[in-house]
């Protein structure tokens, strides 16, 4: 069988991963180069476990998406049918901290990868059917205050490094179909939870310093507002978009589960609480501290998701309790990896960014 090439970039990551697992599984004619740089938050041991006739179809190529010569080899040699981006450095905590490698990589490793692609397609003769899928997120559109959703008109706003270094990108992205026509289609997504998402991020946090008897920092009052999407939903968006998506269109992508941190929290002590057997003063609320806020904390995301609905006949088919409750059991069993990616490096990142946080 003719296999059809896709250059994924981030692979390794949480949600590039869990892409890949889902492609390799429903797209038996694709072959996947999955290239990453193996970052802190980059994984192989993401990709293990996959069924052999899954496993033949994907390689690993460890490298930076801000390197001209490797992205030109890699288009060169494998003729891809298209490109889904998800490289990025990920973490809002981390660009307050280290702004730099946040424009390093999102928007000029996404210039390297944008001009290696048109490249590639300006010399294939510009497919019509090529695409350049560029994964991004709700956070370029800033802070909603309690009311409204935001749509694909909301005017950009960011509020952090890691925002703006995703806006910024994404202005590109959509430069390169204005000015070139290459044919991209950008999504902007709310807050993913599920299997291998690096334990710096709310979620995976919480359930792990719970287990271990840790403190639980809350940022603020804990009453800020995401939107959380279960990353297999997001994983079936993105191939809709990939599929269906206009090109030069954004697609806006959320689950229309509006949480409070602090709700989360209670739920994830509780649910640890019933899979351990604490209660009374061993219970995991114990352990919750309100600590200083976020420097630039956004209060509120909430995503209107009816375009993605309506034109690529996409929606959630997970709801936040019964998905949040499998998260739980995965981690807890799965501590092998747990433990693999909590490297010395990863003792370091929660010494700088908690061990300065005042208690409140
Ligand atoms: P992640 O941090 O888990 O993974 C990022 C991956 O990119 C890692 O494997 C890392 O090694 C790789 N990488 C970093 N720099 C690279 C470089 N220069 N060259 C090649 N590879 C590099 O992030 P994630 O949560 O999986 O996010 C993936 C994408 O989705 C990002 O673009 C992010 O902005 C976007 N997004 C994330 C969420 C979320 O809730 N996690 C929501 C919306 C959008
Ligand atoms: O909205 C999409 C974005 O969601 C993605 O673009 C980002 O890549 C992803 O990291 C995520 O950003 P957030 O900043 O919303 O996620 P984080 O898990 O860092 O924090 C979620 C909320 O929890 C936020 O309001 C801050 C708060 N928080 C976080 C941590 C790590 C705490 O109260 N305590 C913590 O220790």
């Amino acid at each position: 069988m003719n296999l059809k090439p896709y250059l994924i970039t981030g692979g390794a990551g949480f949600i590039g991963s869990n892409f890949i697992h889902h492609a390799l599984d429903v797209r038996s004619d694709w072959r996947i180069v999955n290239l990453d740089a193996l970052t802190y938050s980059g994984n192989p041991a993401n990709l293990t476990g996959l069924p052999p006739e899954c496993a033949d179809r994907h390689r690993l190529v460890q490298g930076d998406i801000r390197d001209p010569e490797l992205l030109q080899r890699l288009f060169r040699e494998n003729r891809f049918s298209g490109v889904i981006h998800f490289a990025a450095e990920s973490h809002v905590d981390r660009s307050i901290l280290g702004p730099d490698l946040f424009l390093e990589t999102n928007v000029m490793g996404t210039f390297r990868l944008l001009e290696a692609a048109k490249a590639f397609w300006a010399a294939e003769g510009k497919p019509e059917d090529f695409r350049f899928i560029h994964i991004s997120t709700d956070e370029v559109y800033g802070s909603l205050g309690p009311d409204g959703l935001f749509t694909e008109q909301t005017p950009y706003d960011p509020s952090s490094p890691y925002s703006a270094s995703k806006a910024g990108s994404d202005h590109l992205v959509k430069a390169y179909f204005r000015t070139y026509d290459l044919p991209v289609v950008v999504t902007n997504c709310s807050n993913n939870y599920g299997p291998y998402q690096f334990p710096e991020k709310l979620i995976p946090l919480m359930i792990l310093n719970i287990l271990e008897e840790k403190p639980l920092p809350v940022y603020g009052d804990g009453k800020n507002v995401r939107d959380w999407l279960y990353v297999r939903d997001h994983c079936e968006a993105l191939m809709a978009a990939l599929d269906k998506g206009v090109p030069g269109e954004t697609y806006n992508i959320g689950g229309n589960e509006e949480r409070r941190n602090i709700d989360i929290i209670h739920l994830l002590c509780e649910t640890m609480d019933a899979r351990l057997d604490r209660s009374g003063a061993a219970a995991g609320k114990r352990l919750i501290r309100f600590v200083a806020d976020r420097p630039g904390h956004d209060r509120r995301y909430a995503i209107d998701a009816s375009k993605i609905r309506e034109t690529l006949d996409w929606r959630p088919r997970h709801g936040f309790e019964e998905a949040l409750e499998a998260t739980v059991d995965w981690y807890l069993s799965h501590m092998d990896w747990v433990n693999a990616v909590r490297t010395g490096l990863y003792r370091k990142w929660m010494k700088d960014n908690y061990d300065d946080r005042v208690e409140k």
